[in-house]
């Protein structure tokens, strides 16, 4: 026999003996009892103190912010991720009283502009954004919304309504190319106007000889290749 053999079953022996040794000192009792798992630690999971109650419980003394608050703008932000845990509140309203969190710094953690954050999420630059006022002397916490809601389209499209303004086509509303819903001035963001989509709309105006005063070019002629405002910037037309 070559004298490695009884070298390796010395080794396999005592591997097989230390874990033997192991599984009965280090295995917990009720392993296996149940599965591949730890059947004790259900219990002790379930012997967890509770520290979030949910939001559901909060509606039952706290129904008007509740209602506020899924009708808003924070419909998504559910009380607890703002207040903290509350299950202690919630046993015991009068004594254990939830933080309200009153800084800036808080709101920022969601609302500071952020390149990762998904498109269209609304966000701000604290440094320019109304600094050293709180958040929450303009916005409603459990319904936020940009507070006095402008009403005319220059109000958020500044660049674009004065360019317009000395165009040729300051004369041309903007609602006779952008169907607006009115909830667009109000959620910007999810709800948006139409924009052309084809050279027929343009077309309505330009094409020849549809419109006297109105300058005119012949739509199968002129690059019909390409859109409109691959070439004509819309809010200020020019021909250069
Ligand atoms: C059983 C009724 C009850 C439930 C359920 C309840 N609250 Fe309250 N809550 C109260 C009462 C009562 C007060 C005290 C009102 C007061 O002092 O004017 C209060 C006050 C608060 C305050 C203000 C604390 C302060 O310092 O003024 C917050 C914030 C609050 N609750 C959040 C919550 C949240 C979040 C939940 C859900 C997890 C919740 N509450 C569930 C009864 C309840
Ligand atoms: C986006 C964070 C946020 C969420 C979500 C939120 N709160 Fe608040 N809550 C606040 C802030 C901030 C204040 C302090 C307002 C103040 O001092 O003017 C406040 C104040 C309160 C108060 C004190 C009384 C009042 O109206 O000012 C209660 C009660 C309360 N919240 C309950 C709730 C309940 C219940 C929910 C869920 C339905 C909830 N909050 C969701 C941020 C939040
Ligand atoms: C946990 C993250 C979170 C926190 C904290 C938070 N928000 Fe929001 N906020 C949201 C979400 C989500 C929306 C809805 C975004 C959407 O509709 O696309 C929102 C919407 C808003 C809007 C509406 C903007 C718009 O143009 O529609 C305002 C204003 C706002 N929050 C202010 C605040 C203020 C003030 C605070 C602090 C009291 C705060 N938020 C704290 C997540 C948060
Ligand atoms: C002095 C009042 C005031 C304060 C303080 C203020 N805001 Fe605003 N906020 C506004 C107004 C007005 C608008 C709408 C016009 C605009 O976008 O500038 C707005 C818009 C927003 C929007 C929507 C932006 C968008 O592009 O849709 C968010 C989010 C927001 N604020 C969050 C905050 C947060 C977070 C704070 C605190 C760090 C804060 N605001 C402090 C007045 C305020
Ligand atoms: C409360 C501010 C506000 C008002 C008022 C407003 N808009 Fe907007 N609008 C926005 C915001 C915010 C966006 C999104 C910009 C972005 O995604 O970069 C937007 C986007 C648009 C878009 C682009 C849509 C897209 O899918 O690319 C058009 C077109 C538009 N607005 C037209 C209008 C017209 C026309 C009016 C007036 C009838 C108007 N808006 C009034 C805030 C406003
Ligand atoms: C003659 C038609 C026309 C008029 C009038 C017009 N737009 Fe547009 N607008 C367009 C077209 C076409 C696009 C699409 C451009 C593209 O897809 O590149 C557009 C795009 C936009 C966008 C998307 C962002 C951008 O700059 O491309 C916004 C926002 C917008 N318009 C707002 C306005 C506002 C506000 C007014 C009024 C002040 C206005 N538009 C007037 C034709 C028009
Ligand atoms: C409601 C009618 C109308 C629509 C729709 C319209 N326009 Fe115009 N457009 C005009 C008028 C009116 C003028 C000339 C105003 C003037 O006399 O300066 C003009 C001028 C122009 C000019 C400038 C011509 C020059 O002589 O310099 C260009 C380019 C132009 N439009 C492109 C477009 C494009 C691209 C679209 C589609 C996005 C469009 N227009 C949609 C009415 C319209
Ligand atoms: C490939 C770029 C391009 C595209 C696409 C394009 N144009 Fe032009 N357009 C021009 C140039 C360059 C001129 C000026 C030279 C000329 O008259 O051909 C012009 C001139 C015009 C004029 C002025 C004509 C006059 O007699 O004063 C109007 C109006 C016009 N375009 C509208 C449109 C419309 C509407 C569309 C879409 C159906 C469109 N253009 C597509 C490049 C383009």
């Amino acid at each position: 026999m070559p004298e490695q053999v009884p070298r390796l079953l010395a080794v396999f022996l005592t591997a097989s003996v230390a874990l033997v040794i192991a599984r009965s000192l280090l295995v917990p009792d009720t392993f296996g009892d149940i599965g591949h798992y730890r059947a004790a630690a259900t219990d002790s999971v379930v012997a967890h103190q509770k520290k979030y109650a949910g939001h559901q419980e909060c509606a039952l003394c706290h129904g008007q912010i509740q209602e506020m608050r899924l009708a808003g703008n924070h419909r998504g932000v559910r009380c607890e991720v703002c207040h903290g845990p509350a299950a202690n509140h919630v046993s015991n309203p009068l004594e254990v009283k939830p933080p309200a969190p009153q800084d800036r710094e808080f709101c920022t953690l969601c609302h500071e502009y952020n390149a990762s954050r998904p498109t269209g999420f609304p966000q701000i630059d604290p440094a320019d954004h109304n600094p050293h006022v709180p958040c929450i002397a303009c916005h409603e916490p459990h319904a936020p919304e940009p507070p006095g809601m402008p009403g005319d389209c220059s109000a958020c499209h500044g660049q674009i309504a004065r360019q317009k303004a000395v165009s040729h086509h300051s004369a041309v509303p903007c609602t006779t190319c952008h169907q607006t819903p009115d909830e667009h001035k109000v959620n910007p963001r999810s709800v948006r106007p139409s924009k052309p989509t084809e050279r027929d709309f343009c077309g309505a105006c330009h094409a020849q000889e549809r419109l006297a005063g109105i300058p005119q070019i012949d739509l199968t002629a002129h690059n019909p290749a390409y859109l409109c405002w691959q070439c004509h910037y819309p809010h200020y037309p020019g021909t250069s």
